[in-house]
């Protein structure tokens, strides 16, 4: 049976396990580790642990289930909803997995990698192509988040349409339980029908199941051709038509498909530097979609040239701009990937990730639009994001010359608009970033509740001393 200790006695523990250089206690050390990147919330912890093996991790969890100490897992830290950050008690810990960041293999044969989770997003990237191999999970965070935190969160990104989000990506996992036993899934295969699996559970779990702590990872062959454009299209319903006519004409091969209103280019172009206007007019909605192939034979701008041609025939499109060369293209990618930054920027906004039926879309984004504009004057939507995928980050931001403090007080009943709306057209309230802290409440609210008996029970099951992110995904019990 477990029983709480004093600090200094776990303290003492923390130090016998990993050493006292992992043991971060002073507050200049710790205070990273403290806050979430949006500063939404401010947290307190006994100390930062920073193992150096799974076997340290392993030794932590079992002293901490032993002692009833809550465990917070921490990657990168650029998650949205607060769920590596500790509450204020100062009783929970942080347990950095930076120093678990060892490529183990890679199998260019197999098509898969085994990366420790605190091996950060880019560097797995460049491995693969260091073995002309692809891994296509992709982020604006890549520089700084982790493997480990993609799978905590079942990360999305830029290339859903084409390979799917991290748990697709996934053929085996190595997690520490919260008594410290460890599950060693590490299999390369692609087919193992040997009972549940259990992979699938932590991936999304968000760090309140167990602590991953590798992972073995799907490669693809490198895509060799690649034909990007940005386009102006008439309207949402016409960018899911695009879409469609895109993926017949390619052959499947679109891999991006992002929508960019008019105000993220504006807001763009305004805040960060080197961004330019891509097309000549402006529209309201515009689209940045992207063809690959691993053919270097493909002629994907030719193929992505006739298709907007007869999207632009059918009443699709207002213009459209090709890429010439890789300066442009990734100049189109700046702009997109320079959205949430720019936001950030102009100041205050409130944010919603969410996701409908792609045949949804249109209709959801007529009917929060309108509410918004009705009911919030000093507010302007920025709506951009994964629309390939039916995600769109549905924020609106302070308009200029308005108290942004005004706008941050309607929060919740913003919030409860566009997630009621989104429940009612079939939608998701949480489509890449996760619940964490920030959404406790709304899942509870929308989430069918057999599914919330079956995610407690799993919880209890795991993690029956609730030391596991407590507090995360679901109420502490
Ligand atoms: P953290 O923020 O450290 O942790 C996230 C969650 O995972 C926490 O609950 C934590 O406890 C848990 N966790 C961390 N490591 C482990 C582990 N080893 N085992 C178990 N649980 C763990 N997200 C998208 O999905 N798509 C995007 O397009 C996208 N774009 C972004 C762009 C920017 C500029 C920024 C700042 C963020 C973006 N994000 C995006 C959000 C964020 O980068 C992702 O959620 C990312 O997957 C978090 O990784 P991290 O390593 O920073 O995890
Ligand atoms: C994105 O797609 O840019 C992110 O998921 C949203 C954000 O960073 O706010
Ligand atoms: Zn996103």
């Amino acid at each position: 049976m477990s029983a709480a200790v004093t600090d200094k006695v776990a303290l003492a523990g923390f130090r016998r396990i990993v050493g006292p250089d992992a043991v971060l206690t002073a507050p200049d050390a710790m205070a990273p580790f403290l806050s979430d990147h949006r500063k939404l919330y401010e947290g307190a912890a006994l100390a930062v642990l920073r193992p150096g093996s799974v076997e340290e991790v392993s030794q932590l969890l079992a002293f901490c289930n032993g002692t009833q100490i809550g465990v917070v897992p921490q990657g990168g830290n650029t998650g949205y909803c607060g769920g590596a950050t500790p509450d204020e008690s100062g009783r929970q810990v942080v347990l950095s997995l930076a120093r678990l960041a060892r490529l183990r293999s890679i199998d260019a044969t197999n098509n898969s990698m085994v990366a420790e989770a605190g091996c950060l997003l880019a560097n797995l990237q460049r491995e693969a192509e260091a073995v002309d191999r692809y891994f296509p999970l992709s982020l604006g965070s890549e520089g700084s988040c982790q493997i480990g935190g993609n799978l905590g969160t079942n990360a999305g990104g830029l290339n859903v349409v084409r390979y799917g989000m991290t748990r697709d990506l996934v053929l085996g996992l190595e997690v520490v339980l919260a008594d410290g036993r460890v599950l060693s899934s590490l299999g390369e295969l692609r087919k193992d029908n040997t009972g549940y699996d259990l992979k699938a559970l932590f991936v999304g779990a968000e760090g309140t199941l167990g602590v991953i702590t590798a992972a073995s990872l799907k490669l693809f062959p490198r895509p060799r051709a690649i034909a990007t454009a940005f386009v102006a299209v008439r309207s949402v319903a016409a960018a899911v038509d695009l879409l469609n006519l895109l993926r017949e004409a390619s052959g499947d091969r679109v891999s991006s498909f992002e929508l960019v209103p008019q105000v993220a280019i504006e807001l763009t172009t305004r805040h960060i530097s080197g961004v330019s206007q891509p097309l000549a007019g402006e529209y309201p909605w515009c689209v940045l979609c992207e063809l690959t192939s691993a053919r270097a034979a493909d002629d994907l701008d030719a193929m992505l040239e006739n298709a907007l041609r007869e999207a632009m025939d059918g009443g699709l499109l207002d213009d459209a701009a090709l890429a010439q060369n890789e300066r442009q293209r990734a100049a189109f990618w700046r702009l997109r990937e320079s959205i949430p930054e720019a936001q950030r920027r102009e100041g205050a906004s409130l944010k919603h990730d969410i996701a409908l039926p792609i045949g949804a879309l249109a209709r959801f984004v007529a009917e929060a639009s309108g509410w918004i504009a009705a009911h919030l004057p000093e507010a302007v939507l920025v709506a951009y994001g994964h629309v390939g995928d039916g995600n769109l980050h549905f924020n609106v931001n302070a308009r200029a010359g308005t108290d942004p403090l005004h706008l941050v007080s309607r929060a919740d009943e913003v919030q409860r608009v566009v997630h009621d709306l989104v429940a009612a057209n079939g939608g998701s309230i949480s489509a890449e970033h996760g619940i964490g802290r920030l959404k406790v409440d709304e899942l509870a609210r929308y989430a069918p509740p057999v599914k919330l008996e079956l995610m407690r029970a799993i919880k209890r099951a795991l993690d029956p001393n609730g030391i596991m992110n407590p507090g995360k995904v679901l109420h502490s019990a």
